[in-house]
């Protein structure tokens, strides 16, 4: 059995896997939170793009880069690198308009809105915070905090993204947005789980550039 690698690219990951064990039961044995329902390659909930490298599939063929796999049929015949997992449940978000420094709008349309009390971050495009909601009336949520940042997306009439977090959410990963060539540091000291769901947010806000979360380097006192 050989050791190898993978590695994706929108994240700070790079596990050690064997050429053995399947792809998804590798990333599963690893804590990571991939999608999956049918095991055998049917279903497509875990089909990753292939960046590099090339696996063998149950049926023993050999696939080479670039290309579409499903991670529980795929064994690893090379380091591989996938561009990014399938995440299990896809975060909790919502696409909010903002009215005011302690109150957001959510669109129209039936969805569940967060519930009172909920842990929230909010994503703007060149920062994170932290909120928490306070009440809820139609469409209408209060945020427990004043946030000063609301007002200048009200000005540009800029989306904000509302993601529910766990109070645990802090860790040791950064997010960071990089769009041409400037980088911004969207969101320091999160844990991996919640770093994913954030980057799957901003991706399905449709906003512009790439999210990468990375791992942060240690401190002096670490
Ligand atoms: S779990 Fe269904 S294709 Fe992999």
């Amino acid at each position: 059995m050989s050791t190898l690698s993978l590695t994706v690219a929108d994240t700070a990951l790079s596990l050690n896997i064997n050429d053995r064990d399947n792809l998804l039961n590798q990333c599963l044995a690893a804590g990571l939170p991939v999608a999956r329902s049918c095991r055998n390659g049917n279903c497509g909930r875990c089909d990753c793009q292939l960046e590099f490298g090339h696996v063998q599939l149950r049926n023993g063929q050999l696939v080479t880069a670039p290309a579409t796999i499903a991670l529980c049929v795929s064994h690893a015949r090379s380091p591989i690198g996938l561009n990014q997992l399938p995440l299990a449940s896809p975060p909790q978000h919502w696409r909010c308009q903002g009215l005011g420094p302690q109150q957001l709008q959510l669109p129209a349309g039936r969805q569940t809105p967060p519930n009172i009390g909920d842990k929230v971050a909010l994503l703007f495009s060149a920062t994170v915070t932290i909120n928490s909601v306070a009440a809820v009336n139609g469409r209408v949520i209060s945020l427990q905090d004043h946030c000063a940042h609301i007002a200048s997306h009200i000005q540009n009439q800029d989306g904000i993204g509302l993601l529910n977090i766990d109070s645990e959410h802090h860790g040791n990963f950064v997010l960071w947005h990089s769009y041409k060539h400037c980088q911004t540091l969207l969101w320091p000291n999160i844990n991996q789980s919640t770093g994913l769901a954030a980057q799957a947010a901003y991706r399905h806000g449709g906003s512009i550039g790439h999210y990468q979360l990375r791992a942060q380097p240690p401190t002096l006192s670490d």
